[in-house]
C-alpha cells in the first residue's frame, strides 16, 4: 500500500473513531422563533431544490469523502445507493488518486454508476491543473466541481504542502478552463470574509463554508503522525460564524453551509442564515459504518419530514421563506459577529 493509500484509510478510521472537534460549530447559536399561528398546511410545504437542472428532494450534499482504495470504493457506493434512494447530492473525494492511477478510477466512478441521475460533484485540491480538473469531472460526469482548501491540514501533515502562494490564480484558471460551475470548499476550517472576497475575484460563485466544529482534520492528523500540538486544537471559524462571514460579505455568490452539520434542525439553521444547501460528511460516514446505506438514507428521509415540521413552526411553506425567517444569534457566534461589524441583530430583525 502506498502512502497516500494509507492516508485515506486513516482518515477513515480517525473521522469515525475521534468524532467531532470539540468547543461545536455554533449551530446551537442560531435560534429559529416558533410561529403559533403559521397559516401553513404541512402538506403544502415544500423542500424540493433544484440543482443543476435536476431535482432533490431537500437542499443537503453528502460532502467529499473517500475514494481511491477498496473500501473507498465501497462506502463510495454505499453513499451513492443512499444519496439516490432519499434524492439529494453527493460529492466524491479527492480524485488525485485516480488521476495518478488508472487502476482505482472505479472507486469513483461507482457513485456515477449507482445514481445515474443523481447530482454527482467532482472533488481536487485547489492546486490541480485545469487540465487534471477537466479530466476529473469527466471521469465522474460531474455536474459541477469542488475545489477543496486545507492549508491548516496540510501544515499539520508531517507529509503536507507548505507551499501555497499562488492559490488564488490557480482557482481562477481551472475556472475558466473547465465546462462545469467550480465550487471551491474548506474542509474544516471555516472560509472566512477575507478568502470569500479573494475567490470571488478569482470568478468562484459557489462557496461551501466548511466551518470548523465537525470532522476534525488536526486530531486527525495528530493521531497519524503523533505530533501533538494542543494550542493549535482549536484553529478555524465554526461553522454558523464561517456562514454568516461568507454571507454578509456583500457578495453575490451562493453558499453552501457546511461544518458541523449534525440533525435537520442545524440544517435549517444553516439554511436560515442564507445557506441554499447544507452539506454533510463525517456524520454519514459514522452512520454507514454502524449500519447500512439503507439506515443513512432512512435518516435522511427522516431530515426531510424534519425540516417540513420546522418550516411549519416558523410559517415557512418554501426554502426561499425560510431563508428570509427570523433568527436570534446568541453565544460565540453573536460576539463574533459583533466584533468583525456584522449586526447579527440584521436576522432577529427582517
Ligand atoms: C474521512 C474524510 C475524508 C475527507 N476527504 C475529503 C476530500 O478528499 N476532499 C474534500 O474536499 N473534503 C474531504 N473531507 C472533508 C469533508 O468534505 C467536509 O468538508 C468536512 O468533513 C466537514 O464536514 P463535516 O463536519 O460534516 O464532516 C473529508 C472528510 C472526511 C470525514
Amino acid at each position: 500500500m502506498n502512502l497516500r493509500e494509507e492516508r485515506k484509510l486513516a482518515h477513515l478510521h480517525y473521522a469515525v473513531a475521534l468524532g467531532d472537534a470539540p468547543g461545536g460549530a455554533g449551530w446551537d447559536d442560531i435560534r429559529l422563533i416558533n410561529l403559533s399561528v403559521p397559516e401553513v398546511d404541512r402538506k403544502e410545504v415544500s423542500t424540493v431544490y433544484e440543482w443543476w437542472g435536476k431535482r432533490l428532494r431537500l437542499p443537503l450534499l453528502i460532502n467529499a469523502m473517500t475514494g481511491g482504495t477498496p473500501l473507498s470504493g465501497e462506502i463510495n457506493e454505499a453513499l451513492a445507493r443512499a444519496a439516490r434512494e432519499a434524492g439529494v447530492a453527493m460529492a466524491v473525494g479527492s480524485q488525485q488518486a485516480a488521476l495518478d492511477n488508472p487502476a482505482v478510477v472505479h472507486t469513483y466512478t461507482v457513485v456515477r454508476r449507482h445514481n445515474p441521475d443523481g447530482v454527482i460533484l467532482a472533488n481536487l485540491s485547489a492546486r490541480a491543473t485545469p487540465e487534471e480538473a477537466a479530466r476529473a469531472c469527466e471521469m465522474v460526469a460531474a455536474d459541477a466541481l469542488q475545489l477543496h482548501l486545507n492549508v491548516a491540514q496540510e501544515l499539520a501533515m508531517p507529509e503536507g504542502e507548505r507551499a501555497f502562494r499562488g492559490l488564488v490564480r490557480n482557482i481562477a484558471a481551472v475556472v475558466q478552463a473547465v465546462a462545469v460551475p467550480v465550487i471551491v470548499k474548506e474542509v474544516g476550517f471555516g472560509l472566512s470574509r477575507e478568502a470569500a472576497t479573494l475567490l470571488y475575484g478569482a470568478g468562484v460563485r459557489w462557496l461551501d463554508t466548511g466551518g470548523r466544529g465537525g470532522t476534525d482534520f488536526l486530531a486527525i492528523e495528530q493521531e497519524r503522525s503523533g505530533v501533538n500540538r494542543p494550542h493549535l486544537r482549536a484553529w478555524g471559524l465554526p461553522g454558523a460564524v464561517s456562514l454568516a462571514e461568507v454571507r454578509q460579505s456583500g457578495l453575490p455568490v451562493r453558499v453552501i453551509a457546511s461544518g458541523g452539520i449534525r440533525s435537520a434542525l442545524d440544517l435549517a439553521r444553516a439554511l436560515a442564515l442564507g445557506a441554499e444547501l447544507a452539506g454533510v460528511a463525517g456524520f454519514f460516514l459514522r452512520l454507514l459504518q454502524q449500519s447500512s446505506w439503507e439506515e443513512v438514507a432512512r435518516v435522511i428521509k427522516a431530515w426531510e419530514e424534519e425540516l417540513k415540521d420546522v418550516m411549519v413552526m416558523t410559517g415557512c411553506r418554501t426554502l426561499p421563506e425560510l431563508r428570509r425567517a427570523p433568527l436570534v444569534v446568541t453565544g460565540e457566534t453573536r460576539e463574533w459577529l459583533e466584533m468583525r461589524g456584522l449586526n447579527p441583530a440584521r436576522y432577529a430583525q427582517r
